[in-house]
């Protein structure tokens, strides 16, 4: 193993590194974007492990480390994992329920050195959230939580996945972000892969309200300049063109799973045939620089018609590999959310057809479940 091996010109230092510490999680959201088979507490990397994860991260160039999950508080080594990235000079970004044995920890993180926290909210009307987030009592934790974090003093973004069930309360996220003294609010429109594309049916908008959605945040930027940000990630299935999904496949991030398995996406593992390298068995440097699943879509020489001679191409990168596989059949296809895809037609159609009807119920993320991923089985009929 090398950790230091210098980096090839095509693949540029990684500069994120989302740490999945763990998949456990007191909330049950039906757009989790954890695989369909979620990883059990008993394979979980240990603290040694994590921590030369991180060594290795940083001597690649990584400045930012997402301590993620499920809900990575449920980690008893939680702090001692936040204190090593303190140590290592990189910046924590601690991505959180706000609920379980989180504000507990919080003194004992801000005093090991935690940059910054992401609390996620489901719904701003406490039963709306808590029918979302699958769990009781839930909204009063994370409003206590937020509260805490901004008397330590600690930057706090709340992150809001935006879906049929609660997009009637944007404006009221944005009041919610400003009461609870948030120096960022994500508006971030719902992405349709994992538990999200099973639930697709129950989570999906029309573009009427999406459209109100987009106006409502436009208008709030414009009020609230210098006091909040407002990051928007538009839906994919009413969008003209798709987004640069993780950057780019193998350009700027590396997924760690909770068993040390290395991802260029969070949904990488919904590809068939990808081979992905374990931090057990290589470094970090090895596995960003040759690991095949790093290499097998990074850079344009992948790509098919339209993308190919598309001069979006080092724009956008051609999209999700995840969901041109969900949708095209094809992991290297055109993602179909792009205009110029010749599925994209389809697919639009599919969203207003899903969006009119009565949504079905939510099914909701558990360990354990026997759901198949449908992603695997390719484009609808
Ligand atoms: Fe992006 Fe490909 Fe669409 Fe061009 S054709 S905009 S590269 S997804
Ligand atoms: Fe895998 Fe977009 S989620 S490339």
């Amino acid at each position: 193993m090398n950790a230091q091996a210098p980096i090839r010109p095509e693949a540029p230092a990684p500069v994120g590194l989302l740490a999945e510490l763990t998949h456990r999680c007191p909330l049950r959201c039906p757009y989790c974007s954890n695989p369909l088979e979620l990883d059990r507490r008993s394979g979980e990397l240990d603290t040694a492990t994590w921590q030369r994860v991180l060594t290795e991260a940083a001597g690649l160039g990584v400045l930012h480390v997402h301590l993620s999950g499920g809900e990575p508080t449920a980690r008893n080594d939680i702090v001692e994992i936040t204190k090593t990235c303190a140590d290592l000079g990189l910046y924590s970004n601690l991505i959180t329920s706000g609920v379980g044995g989180a504000l507990d920890k919080l003194q004992a993180l801000y005093d090991a050195g935690l940059d910054h926290v992401q609390l996620s909210v489901q719904g701003v009307d406490a039963q709306n959230a808590e029918k979302i987030g699958g769990l009781k009592n839930a909204q009063p934790q994370k409003m206590v939580f937020a509260q805490k974090v901004v008397e330590l003093g600690l930057p706090l973004t709340l992150n809001s996945v935006i879906h049929r069930g609660n997009i009637h309360e944007v404006a009221g996220f944005i009041d919610l972000a400003v009461t609870l003294g948030a120096k960022r609010l994500e508006v971030a429109h719902t992405q349709y892969y994992g538990w999200a594309y099973v639930n697709r049916a129950a989570l999906m908008p029309n573009k009427a309200q999406v459209d109100e959605s987009i106006r409502i945040v436009e208008a709030a930027r414009e009020r609230l300049k210098g006091q909040l940000v407002i990051d928007l990630v538009v839906p994919d299935y009413y969008a003209k063109y798709p987004k640069a999904c993780a950057g780019g496949w193998g350009r700027k991030l590396m997924n760690v799973t909770p068993q040390g398995k290395v991802l260029p996406c969070h949904a990488a593992e919904t590809i068939p045939g990808l081979e992905f390298w374990h931090v057990t068995d290589h470094s970090l440097g090895e596995i960003w620089r040759d690991s095949p699943a790093f290499t097998a879509y990074r850079g344009t020489d992948w790509m098919q018609e339209p993308c190919r001679s598309c001069d979006r191409r080092e724009k956008d990168w051609g999209g999700c590999r995840c969901q041109a596989l969900a949708l095209a059949g094809d992991a290297a296809a055109t993602d179909p959310a792009c205009s110029l895809s010749p599925l994209h037609a389809k697919v639009r159609a599919l969203a207003v057809e899903e969006a009119a009807e009565t949504p079905p119920d939510y099914v909701y993320r558990t360990i354990g479940s026997n759901i198949r991923s449908p992603l695997k089985e390719g484009a609808p009929s």
